[in-house]
């Protein structure tokens, strides 16, 4: 047969695939999440197999496992006790917390490491909430970003490297950049959760934390997974908001919203590969249904063509692993 075109000489070996490749995945892309806690031993999360509840030894094995993975990024989340939880989330500022404790001490011991902190309410709220739930079940906002100015200064305090707010309260990224500013934390970047939507894809996440709220939903601040123009409306008031990047979550759902955000925007974008994708591809591997490094790595390759230069993944240690043997 006589064809003029025929596409599949630049995919005829090895050399010349690699000559056509439009993307590619490396271990300085990915961002390492982490959960601890103030117990003495790992906790297994049953629901995210292969992920604990870190105690601080713990935690730092798993840094320095990450390192040596390649891994220069991690980002913490905190299991906290019911009893130091309250309606306004106070222990998020309280400079004795764990978080700050944690990060002075993994500073003191990896100054290089890149420090990423989680801001919003909810495993500090006793409604699992990510702001003030006033009376009638509403969601303040403004008193929320009060708050949350508080404990981004206290991250930044403690040597945070990147304060990525993922409440999804208007004008936090503005009041943040604001507050760190004339604290004299210039440095300090700010990681937006721009397009974080209302998804069920945090189940797993939830249960780490006990974090789930106590009622309603998160509808009226997260983003309706209907919509990718309003994406781009969160994406223009981050940026002029002083936002350093930007964030889609959850990941794999959305690769139209990475997408959409990598052409209107010129920040980084990031792509978070949530706890519900994790546990989806964790357990089809177990019940040996998929190949778990062919389809986590085909995932991960997913996000970064549909346009993230950095993602937030469980996987990043074994990805990066992979990527290394291959
Ligand atoms: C809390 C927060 C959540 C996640 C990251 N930060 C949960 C939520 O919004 O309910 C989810 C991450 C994951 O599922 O892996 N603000």
């Amino acid at each position: 047969m006589r064809l003029p075109q025929r596409p599949r000489r630049n995919r005829s070996n090895t050399v010349v695939r690699a000559f056509s490749r439009e993307a590619e995945l490396a271990p300085d892309r990915f961002i390492l999440p982490l959960f601890i806690h103030e117990k003495n031993e790992n906790e297994p999360i049953e629901s995210m197999p292969g992920c604990f509840r870190l105690s601080p030894k713990g935690l730092m094995q798993e840094v320095e496992g990450a390192a040596k993975d390649g891994i220069g990024a991690i980002v913490l989340f905190p299991a906290i006790d019911d009893s130091l939880k309250d309606s306004h989330g106070s222990g998020s500022y309280d400079s004795e917390g764990i978080i700050p404790r944690t990060i002075r001490a993994m500073k003191d011991r990896w100054p290089d490491l890149v420090i990423v902190t989680d801001v919003a309410l909810d495993p500090y709220s006793s409604d699992g909430h990510d702001g003030i739930v006033a009376e009638d079940g509403t969601i303040l906002n403004d008193e929320t970003v009060e708050v949350l100015c508080r404990q981004a200064l206290c991250q930044a305090q403690a040597g945070a490297d990147i304060i990525a707010p993922s409440d999804m309260m208007d004008g936090r990224v503005g009041a943040i950049r604001t507050a760190l500013d004339a604290d004299g934390f210039e440095h300090v970047s700010i990681l937006a959760y721009t397009a974080k939507y209302a998804s069920a894809f945090y189940g797993p996440f939830r249960d780490a934390l006990d974090s789930a709220p106590k009622s309603g939903d998160k509808k009226t601040y997260q983003m309706d997974p209907a919509n990718v123009r309003e994406a781009i409306r969160e994406a223009q008031l981050d940026e002029a908001e002083g936002a350093d990047m930007l964030m889609v979550k959850p990941a794999a759902a959305y690769l139209d919203v990475i997408r959409a955000l990598r052409e209107t925007s010129p920040l980084p974008i990031a792509a978070y590969q949530v706890s519900g994708e994790y546990a989806m591809l964790k357990a089809a591997s177990e019940r040996g249904w998929l190949d778990e490094q062919k389809v986590v790595l085909e995932s991960l390759l997913a996000i970064r063509r549909a346009g993230a230069d950095v993602i937030l993944t469980y996987y990043a240690r074994q990805a990066a692993r992979w990527l290394q043997e291959s």
